[in-house]
């Protein structure tokens, strides 16, 4: 308690009116008491008010105790509350029943200002306890996070300045990737179920793509003019490197790298082509893991509508144009026509972000 008063509020439900008037004259100098004398009155007290701790009476009329705490636990709204049970009942089946329903301790009447205190009190402390300990969890996560995201930009950035010296492919990549994904889960199709982490794990990684170019050299990379079969088959190896670095990661990470793996999936294989003929592996059809697939799709729509040294930006239109016809070639028929929605909004992002 501090000097304003009571902060925790406890809902003590009694059919007996002496009980409930001793159990208010307990408590109330340590906590705002609510008092309610059946279950039905309790459950109406909830519907406005959420406590901190309820006391309650095992046998009660019309509903017991047992029954009100079994609805308690199956609302999600209440099932968190303590529940200490007031029991006059003796025996070791009445104690294991309460708390085998969900009920953290019990009482035993007659009831005495002391154990009432001491009981309320521990259990109140423990709730607090879990509580400040479930927010430093989410703030402590919620701060990894934030840092596996810069972690992850500061990659994506590596890759781009070595490349076209600007992150503005990763960025409107990871934009067409994000409304892929997304577009494709609103379909609802069983061939493209894409669960909402292996989602996520496919928009934040897709800025990884390119990592393994970090590898090749530079005379290759940066050269202005056009690349010879061998310089071509060098490019080609970015995503084998790619994955080899990941690789390294997923070892020292074991079972947590369930985003490394969406990661490396990315990486080695957005060059596949769905009729075989892409490189590295050659994979076909739904072989090519879908992350792939969609990485694909954004990564060639980017290409085609920027500006490279080689060549001007192409329009939305004849960039879409090129990827309708490399359909069944290039990329995956089905999924380019689940998108056909989604394209439009391409286009506004390579006029936001190029
Ligand atoms: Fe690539």
């Amino acid at each position: 308690m501090d000097k304003d008063g009571p902060n925790h509020a406890i809902l003590v439900v009694d059919d007996d009116a002496t009980n409930l008037r001793m159990l208010q004259e307990i408590l109330k100098p340590l906590y705002k008491v609510y008092a309610a004398p059946s279950g039905d009155r309790a459950l109406a007290f909830l519907e406005n008010r959420v406590p901190d701790m309820i006391l309650l009476d095992v046998e009660m009329p019309v509903m017991s105790g047992y029954e009100l705490i079994k609805r308690l636990k199956d609302d999600a709204r209440f099932s968190s509350i303590p529940v200490l049970f007031l029991t006059a009942q003796e025996g070791r089946d009445k104690e294991e029943q309460a708390l085998h329903l969900g009920a953290v301790d019990y009482i035993l009447k007659p009831i005495t200002t002391g154990v009432v205190r001491a009981r309320v009190n521990l259990h109140i402390e423990l709730e607090d306890y879990r509580k400040r300990l479930e927010t430093l969890v989410s703030e402590k996560t919620e701060k990894l996070r934030l840092t596996q995201d810069s972690i992850l930009d500061i990659l994506a950035n590596v890759t781009a300045w070595r490349d076209s010296g600007t992150g503005g492919h990763i960025d409107r990549t990871t934009a067409y990737t994000r409304l892929v994904v997304e577009g494709l889960a609103q379909k609802n199709d069983p061939e493209y179920d894409i669960p909402p982490q292996y989602r996520e794990h496919i928009i934040k990684s897709s800025k990884l793509h390119d990592i393994g170019k970090v590898a090749v050299s530079d005379n290759i990379l940066l050269k202005p003019g056009r690349l010879t079969p061998e310089e071509f088959a060098e490019i080609k190896k970015h995503t084998t490197f790619g994955a080899q670095m990941i690789d390294d990661a997923i070892r020292d990470l074991g079972d947590d790298s369930s985003f490394l793996h969406v990661a490396r999936e990315i990486v080695i294989s957005h060059h596949e082509w769905w009729n075989g003929g892409g490189y590295p592996n050659g994979l076909a059809g739904s072989d090519i893991p879908i992350s792939g697939r969609v990485m694909a799709v954004s990564d060639i729509y980017d290409s085609l509508t920027s500006e490279r040294p080689y060549k001007g930006p192409m329009t939305h239109e004849e960039a879409m144009d090129i990827i309708y016809k490399e359909t069944g070639v290039h990329f995956d028929p089905n999924m380019i026509k689940l998108l056909e929605d989604t394209f439009p909004l391409f286009k506004e992002i390579a006029a936001a972000l190029n």
